[in-house]
């Protein structure tokens, strides 16, 4: 793997600000090179969303399509206009409801906007981070950051400043630590070019709650009504482990929990190495009989998302579990499936990526 740099770890959690860091790692910006830092959702991969070159960079570093789009960064919901043509009258509710926050709104690019940010779309997408440490980066750094996730091109979102260095280490000059993030999955991402608002990716800002703000019906972009696909990122897979995913469903929390366990007992009879990423109720199980028929094979590698009702905190370790396990070198991971509702339909979009036999191999 290409090394060329040192990383500098810089620490921006509560206890252990290292404001230096912080001040060098928004001047690398400022000049153009690359810094990953920490949102509420996930890592982010950023660089000066005015400088064409350190765009480019972006995308050599993370290995990603050029045809892509980059989400731009603002510390305040007031400096839109800045990067956008225009603000919708319904953008300006969704504005007034949920930024700074997990959602992301694709406008008409302004004028001065290099293309290059928007892989050559007359849109851009824009988000105002409500991370404490996002917003210091942005301000002292002085331009709007355009960053994706701070993973290489194909493996799951980080987390973590840990899941950056995995993928980056050597590749970026500064990785600022702000511990794990919040909310896990990344941002919910809506075209307000358009009549309708079209939900382009699923987030923790839901399709309901955005229909309550605008009055108007959220579309999807499988909408008949709709033309081409208009997020060029949603042809590609995000995440294509090497283990294959299997999903644990069914229409309540206990018969998700049966599917999942089901799954379970056949791959490992099947002869497979498999691991699981569950609710407390399938970890318990397993546990108890792994301790009661312990000649019998049962998956070593567990992890809990606590309970299934907690969508949440199922969302916020998603990714880390997927990693962890994928490191494991395993041939299946069982995941229970959520309701899709609110959060939970982010977290299926996610995991049904992840199980998507065509996402091998890409
Ligand atoms: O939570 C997030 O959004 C994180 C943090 C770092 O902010 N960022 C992130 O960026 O997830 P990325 O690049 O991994 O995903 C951006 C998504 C892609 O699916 C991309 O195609 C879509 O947003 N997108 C960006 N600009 C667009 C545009 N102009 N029109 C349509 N889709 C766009
Ligand atoms: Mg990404």
């Amino acid at each position: 793997m290409e090394r060329q740099m040192v990383t500098r770890m810089v620490r921006a959690t509560g206890d252990a600000m290292d404001m230096e860091g912080l001040r060098l790692a928004a001047r690398a910006i400022a000049e153009g090179r690359l810094v990953a830092f920490p949102t509420e959702t996930v890592y982010g991969l950023g660089a000066n969303a005015l400088d064409e070159s350190a765009i480019r960079e972006i995308y050599r570093v993370k290995g990603r399509p050029d045809d892509n789009p980059l989400i731009v960064h603002l510390a305040d919901p007031g400096q839109i206009g800045t990067v956008a043509a225009e603000i919708p009258p319904m953008a300006v509710l969704l504005i007034e409801r949920f930024m700074p926050g997990p959602l992301t709104l694709v406008f008409r690019r302004g004028a001065h906007v290099p293309p290059a940010v928007s892989a050559g779309l007359d849109t851009v997408a824009i988000r105002c981070p409500s991370h404490p440490v996002a917003r210091l980066l942005i301000e002292s750094a002085g331009v709007p950051i355009a960053a994706p996730s701070a993973n290489l091109s194909g493996r799951p979102s980080p987390t973590r400043a840990a899941h950056v260095l995995q993928d980056l280490d050597g590749r970026i000059p500064f990785i600022v630590d702000g511990g794990a993030c919040e909310v896990g999955l990344e941002s919910t991402v809506l075209d307000v070019t358009g009549d309708d608002p079209v939900l382009l990716r699923p987030g923790a800002v839901t399709a309901s709650q955005i229909e309550e703000t605008c009055k108007v019906p959220v579309r999807y972009p499988g909408d008949s009504s709709h033309g081409p696909v208009r997020s060029p990122g949603m042809k590609y897979r995000h995440y294509a482990p090497k283990a294959t995913v299997l999903v644990g469903t069914g229409r309540n929390s206990v018969l998700r929990v049966l599917d999942t366990l089901e799954i379970v007992r056949g791959q490992i009879a099947a002869g497979k190495r498999v691991g699981v990423f569950a609710s407390s109720a399938v970890i318990d199980e397993i546990r108890t009989r792994r301790e009661a028929e312990p000649d019998t094979g049962w998956p070593e590698h567990v992890l809990s998302f606590g309970d299934s009702g907690d969508s949440a905190k199922a969302s916020a370790r998603l990714f880390d579990a997927l990693r962890t396990l994928d490191s494991e070198g395993l041939d299946v991971i069982v995941v229970q499936a959520l309701p899709e509702e609110g959060l939970g339909a982010a977290f299926m979009n996610r995991v049904l990526k992840a199980s998507a036999p065509e996402s091998r191999g890409v």
